[in-house]
């Protein structure tokens, strides 16, 4: 048995599907059952990760965790040492490639993921234990250019030649899968990410001509989206990490690994396939 936490969310769901087609048997943990929408076959569990004891009956015969940075925050050890207890054999966590960055350049630590914590819990709990250190989610896209996109032809945004090598959420899954699954990973961190480095208007060049429209990266000065960032509600010390990141890495390639090729054995998936399988979205 494999318990799945942050089931819900953007990588739970696709690892969820996957594990089902290999026929594993899965229970999943969220805190809202009643609108979780998780597959039939699933066994969902109400419970939450941050709050450990409230997965206490969950972990019984678990052999592997799935551990969702988000979803278990700083919980991370105590849960941990439940599942030991409880006989898990294996943990699986999600982390990511910036993790040993500088603290202020990590932009979702100010929004309290705690990646870096959650992976050392990992590495310290007794269990055998894989750490996927993901690059950027290629899903971020939707939420920063897709309401641009779906209004009209131009994005505007800071640092046209700024890189990324965006992953696909279900080669991220299908990893966490191999880790789960097979002993290769074990004791590993490796680098996820996507085939290629492209600049934000390099992206956004690639989403027109999948869309078929003639999508352009405007770029505006930093000081301007930060003021606008924070106009929008976002707090300052968020804006500041992600501007801090941007301006720290302008200009350069994105790092790119072949560690998903090596894993699944055929290459990540590319970018045009990603906006491909979300094209919908963009156009609304
Ligand atoms: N976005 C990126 O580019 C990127 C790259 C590398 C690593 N990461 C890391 O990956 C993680 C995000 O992954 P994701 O997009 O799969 O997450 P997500 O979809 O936002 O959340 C996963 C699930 O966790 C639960 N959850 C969310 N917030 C919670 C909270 N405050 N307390 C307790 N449970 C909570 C929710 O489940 P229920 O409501 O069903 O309980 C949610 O469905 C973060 O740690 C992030 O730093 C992100």
């Amino acid at each position: 048995m494999i318990l799945v936490t942050g089931a819900t969310g953007t990588i739970g769901r696709p690892l969820l599907d996957l594990l089902i087609s290999e026929g594993i048997k899965v229970r999943a943990t969220t805190r809202s059952p009643e609108t979780a929408g998780l597959p039939g076959e699933v066994a969902v569990v109400e419970g939450d990760p941050a709050r450990p004891s409230t997965l206490t009956s969950s972990l019984e015969g678990v052999t592997s965790l799935f551990l969702h940075p988000r979803a278990v925050g700083l919980a991370a050890p105590d849960l941990l040492a439940l599942a030991k207890k409880s006989g898990v054999r294996r943990v699986v966590v999600l982390s990511a490639v910036n993790v040993d960055d500088p603290l202020e350049e990590q932009p979702s630590r100010l929004n309290g993921d705690r990646n870096k914590e959650v992976e050392a819990a990992a590495v310290a709990s007794g269990l055998e234990w894989v750490s996927l250190r993901a690059s950027a989610f290629a899903i971020n896209t939707l939420t920063a250019w897709g309401g641009q996109i779906r209004a009209g032809d131009i994005v505007r945004g800071p640092y046209a030649n700024f890189s990324e090598a965006p992953i696909h959420e279900r080669d991220l899954a299908a990893v966490a899968v191999r880790a789960l699954l097979s002993d290769d990973l074990v004791g590993q961190k490796p680098a996820l990410t996507g085939p290629r480095s492209l600049t934000h208007a390099e992206l956004i060049t690639t989403i027109g001509q999948v869309l078929g429209r003639p999508l352009r990266f405007q770029e505006i000065p930093p000081e301007a989206v930060r003021q606008a960032m924070i106009g929008q509600g976002l707090a300052e010390s968020f804006v500041e990490a992600l501007l801090n990141r941007y301006a720290r890495g302008a200009g350069k390639p994105a790092p790119v690994t072949d560690e998903v090729e090596k894993i699944l054995g055929r290459p990540a998936r590319g970018w045009a396939e990603w906006v491909a399988d979300h094209a919908d979205a963009f156009r609304g």
